[in-house]
């Protein structure tokens, strides 16, 4: 008698491949659903008040300027409201503050959003970053270095569907490519183009060390900062989001920046966290850099408090940490944890993205205040950059 073969309860790798394709199948169903009925992402539009807050006007100001009729007019919307599109209100933002934008004489402000920890909100902070700034009139590029392409999707492209390998920074890693150009794609948001990733990026990380083996004037650590020396000639602000881990790429991201975010939940992990990645940076900036006669320096280091829980008691006594650490890297003003962030993310978007009318107002309100005073205090510190960047120059 043969006994009869039971269904081995282990999973092969046919089983994972299996999984990994139906995963694939709901979120291309998932994004149908979410972005339908032609699954891209939509710019949001602006009413009459948002285009005057944007551009520091008063509201008899604003009605002023509307019937002088030199900029866009809008549109009457839904309710017979006039409402701006995102390239309307950038013109009004352009006109209105073109004191606060980059001097012609000055070159693009790279900021990397780090931190070793997955889900603090990296990517989140760094596509609002470039909304917020965006809408303020400046010019954004958003270089996405992570494989896992968080940032890429919450710009409305699927990772693996939508981006090839050639789309990425992938080529400029195996060096086929030297400047960033190539990749580079406007988005559904006006005013910010993207170079996405997807998984393949991890190859990086053989790609790059084996060529530091094999050519012998090649830096690994500098290809990114190579790569968009043109774009910093034609972008106000570079925006890079980064993975959860002290990378090659992500090395490349840091030393591609001007300014660093570090983005921290008053948590005791994420702060212990927070710790390792300085010094493992402070590790490898001294073997690169030091060791070979180079400095590093960034504009601004700013450790920004996120997805705080005030109902959370413990996250006091930690955010008193983080001061003391920190000191005055630390942004004056704390992302609140919501539900609205977060349901927003869910649907690939942010609070920029989000219509206010679809959701509790006041809950919406206070991350959107918050993130409107980081994207503040971040744009003051790009203008102090540009500032010095010319001051240098003159000293010439
Ligand atoms: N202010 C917030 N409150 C609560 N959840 C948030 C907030 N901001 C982002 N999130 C959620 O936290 C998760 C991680 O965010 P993400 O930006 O992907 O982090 P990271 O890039 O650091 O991994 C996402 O699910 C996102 O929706
Ligand atoms: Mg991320």
């Amino acid at each position: 008698m043969t006994t009869q073969l039971k269904h081995d309860p282990r999973l092969s790798l046919d089983d994972l491949i299996e999984t990994s394709n139906r995963v694939s199948l709901v979120i291309e169903s998932v994004r149908g659903t979410m972005l339908a009925p032609n699954a891209k992402k939509r710019s949001p539009t602006f009413s009459t008040n948002k285009v005057a807050a944007i551009c520091k006007l008063e509201k008899a100001q604003m009605d002023y300027r509307v019937k002088k009729g030199d900029l866009p007019q809008g549109s009457k919307g839904s309710k017979r409201r006039r409402e701006f599109s995102l390239e309307e209100t950038r013109i009004w933002a352009k006109n209105e503050r073109a004191e606060k934008l980059r001097p012609a004489n000055a070159e693009a402000i790279t900021i990397a959003v780090a931190n070793f920890k997955g889900g603090v909100t990296k990517s989140t902070t760094a596509v609002t970053l470039a909304q917020g700034l965006s809408l303020r009139g400046h010019n954004v590029l958003v270089i996405d270095t992570d494989p896992q392409g968080s940032l890429t999707t919450l710009f409305g492209l699927l990772p693996n569907e939508d981006v090839s390998d050639e789309q990425t920074i992938l080529p400029l890693c195996f060096g086929s490519e030297i400047s960033i150009d190539y990749a580079i794609q406007p988005t559904y948001w006006y005013g910010i183009d993207i170079v996405p990733a997807n998984l393949a990026l991890y190859s990086a990380e053989f790609a790059l060390p084996s060529r530091q083996k094999g050519e012998k004037t090649f830096e690994f650590w500098n290809v990114l900062t190579h790569a968009i020396d043109t774009a910093r000639t034609k972008y106000d602000v570079i925006v890079i989001d980064t993975s959860p881990s002290l990378s090659y790429l992500t090395i490349n991201a840091l030393l591609a920046a001007d300014g660093l975010i570090m983005p921290l939940p008053p948590s005791t992990l994420d702060f212990t966290s927070s710790g390792q990645f300085w010094n493992l940076f402070n590790d490898l900036a001294s073997n690169l850099l030091t060791n070979r006669g180079k400095t590093k320096s960034f504009e601004f280091v700013d450790v920004l408090l996120a997805r705080v829980d005030e109902e959370d008691k413990s996250s006091a006594v930690v955010r008193e940490w983080i001061t003391a650490a920190y000191g005055n890297m630390v942004l004056p003003v704390e992302i609140p944890k919501t539900s609205v962030t977060a349901n927003a993310t869910a649907e690939f978007g942010t609070v920029y993205d989000t219509d206010p009318a679809m959701i509790d107002s006041r809950t919406y309100r206070r991350a959107f205040d918050a993130y409107e005073r980081v994207v503040e205090l971040v744009e003051g510190q790009i203008q102090r950059a540009w500032e010095r960047q010319i001051g240098v120059q003159n000293e010439i």
